[in-house]
């Protein structure tokens, strides 16, 4: 017997990045009720979850995931009336607001690591991770953050150093202290009493610390990535159950960790029945360029489709029978996917086009990052100095330092730089975009034929595929419910999958090339074609067993369905 499904399985994710998203007063950065005026689009997305970063006060030196606050707004964003106004709004369209909880480390302005640095005694000395320097006064390890540089910071008023995984103004916090676990699940609560639908849980498999030893150093800097020392220690589950029962337990609601290394076999005791979370995070299938290496941009390689298959149906198989999948292809940290994903030239309409039609017809659920659903693409902006996210002007140093030109380092941030999920979401064709009436915080993405206004517009949009992917996850049971089965084919540059829940079935097929691909026309005899990426006048030339240029098909058993798509 199958389980029934709840809300946040059904529906589609939207992640909301609010800096970029649209600005009510002028300012030039987004705001909450820029979030809450479109509330009534996202619906046209069938989005039954908002996921916003965070939105708490914060010195913003990593655009948020620097907490001063952890149950207050910035107030860039707008007020707590706001928020309380968003998150009724939401719930009347049927739309929860999910929050993300940034709980490996604070901003190094928060009260508590203000208190904490004064002096080895006071009250909350024990709620960050200090350490002393070796005896010649270097650092108590030689872990690299992954902002770069060492691990370590040293506090002269406290005569210590403190660790942060990310930035130096990111402290790590102890959680092997009682007290800032239990602070932590308020503050959590805190958000629950206000109505939010669930958690976004950042960065945590780094909450609990190993032994503090020295690694083998895996570059000329000396030092080893803090990622093959800290995550996934022993015991950090224990902290998790604790925090589920905490905060999570008898709570209509969903959390997705954002857990990256958790390997597939660990899966079970993360998610499902016995796990700690709904979903997870986990990114195998967005690192295909760094062929399970660690993430130095400048160290991406040219990877085959085989190696995205793979990851995908890994992950598939994994959660087949316990847990559940969170697809996705972007998110604020990821270049966007029509890029990252299909060769340099790629027709930008069916690459969009064809990594919608792999997301919405997975099994999981569909997380769409914000402009993903209009095609937005990658930026390449002619110096590093136009660039604000920290991590790509750190890939860019790392770059220079192993001997790459400065050409060379800018072309490996040009494509991977986390900014270019960032640039501002393109609402209309008037200036900059719709988004602002000021000037906008990050440029906005040139091409103003993708935006919201010409492809609502516009049926053969890759909007207007997207909504029209959704309305048939609605509909179609096996989209939601079904099994998941990779299908072999002997054309290597198409993805198929077939997805079948008892007498329905569906057929996904993907060419990720400029070439023409065939497949095995069986695999969709009998069935009705649900959806084609190509326009509209150009539909009556697919063939089965023939798959066009980039061309995404998904073929039916279900009849009713092969109806014109309406604008809702
Ligand atoms: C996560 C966030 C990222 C942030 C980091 C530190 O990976 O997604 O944006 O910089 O954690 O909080």
């Amino acid at each position: 017997m199958k389980k029934s499904l709840k809300w946040w399985q059904t529906s589609q994710v939207y992640q909301i990045y609010p800096k970029s998203f649209l600005d009510t007063t002028g300012s030039g950065t987004g705001d909450l009720n820029g979030i809450t005026a479109r509330l009534d689009y996202l619906k046209t997305l069938g989005v039954g979850a908002v996921w916003m970063t965070p939105v708490y006060p914060s010195p913003m030196v990593d655009n948020g995931y620097d907490i001063a606050d952890y149950t207050a707004i910035d107030p860039s964003y707008g007020t707590m009336e706001d928020m309380e106004r968003l998150i009724a709004e939401a719930k009347k369209r049927g739309i929860r607001i999910v929050m993300d909880l940034v709980y490996n480390h604070s901003s190094d302005q928060h009260p508590w690591f203000l208190a904490s640095k004064k002096d080895r005694t006071n009250p909350k000395a024990d709620w960050y991770v200090w350490r002393d320097a070796k005896p010649d006064g270097s650092a108590p390890t030689n872990w690299r953050s992954i902002f770069g540089g060492s691990a370590w910071t040293w506090c002269e008023e406290r005569q210590q150093y403190y660790l942060h995984t990310f930035a130096p103004q990111q402290p790590d916090l102890n959680w092997a202290n009682p007290d800032v676990r239990q602070a932590l699940y308020d503050a959590a609560n805190f958000w629950l009493d206000k109505g939010v639908g669930g958690f976004r849980i950042d960065a945590i498999v780094y909450i609990k610390k190993p032994e503090f030893k020295d690694g083998q150093p895996d570059s000329n800097d000396g030092l080893v990535d803090i990622h093959a020392m800290e995550a996934n220690t022993t015991g950090i589950l224990d902290y998790l159950h604790e925090f589920k029962e905490n905060v999570f337990d008898g709570h209509d609601i969903f959390t997705v960790g954002e857990a990256n290394g958790v390997p597939a076999e660990d899966l079970d005791k993360w998610v499902g029945d016995n796990g700690v979370f709904d979903m997870l995070f986990e990114f195998s299938h967005m690192d295909v360029q760094f062929l399970g290496g660690a993430e130095v941009w400048c160290h991406a390689k040219p990877w085959p489709l085989t190696a995205l298959k793979k990851a995908l149906t890994a992950s598939q198989t994994a959660t087949a029978n316990n847990g559940w999948y969170p697809i996705f292809f972007e998110n604020h940290d990821q270049p966007r996917c029509i890029n990252h994903f299909l060769p340099e030239g790629a027709d930008r309409d069916l690459a969009a086009k064809g990594m919608a039609t792999v997301l919405m017809t997975l099994r999981g659920t569909p997380f769409i990052y914000e402009g993903q659903e209009i095609g937005m693409a990658n930026v390449a902006w002619g110096s590093i100095e136009c660039y604000n996210d920290l991590s790509s002007h750190n890939q860019y140093r790392r770059a220079l330092a192993e001997g790459h030109t400065e050409a060379a380092a800018l072309h490996s941030v040009h494509r991977f730089s986390r900014d270019n999920a960032r640039t501002p979401m393109q609402w209309t064709r008037g200036t900059h975009s719709g988004f602002t009436t000021g000037l906008p915080w990050l440029p906005v993405e040139h091409d103003r034929t993708y935006t919201v206004e010409n492809e609502a517009e516009n049926a053969d949009s890759v909007l207007s595929y997207y909504r029209r992917l959704a309305k048939q996850r609605a509909e179609i049971e096996c989209l939601t419910a079904g099994d998941y089965t990779e299908l072999l084919t002997a054309d290597e540059s198409i993805y198929a999958f077939r997805r079948t829940l008892g007498a329905e079935a569906t057929v996904t097929l993907v060419n990720f090339t400029a070439e023409t691909a065939s497949y095995d026309a069986d695999l969709v005899r009998g069935m009705n074609r649900l959806v084609d990426s190509y326009p509209t006048d150009a539909q009556a030339d697919e063939e089965p067993g023939i798959l066009r240029p980039f061309e995404a098909v998904v073929y039916t058993t279900v009849a009713t369905l092969a109806q014109p798509f309406q604008e809702q």
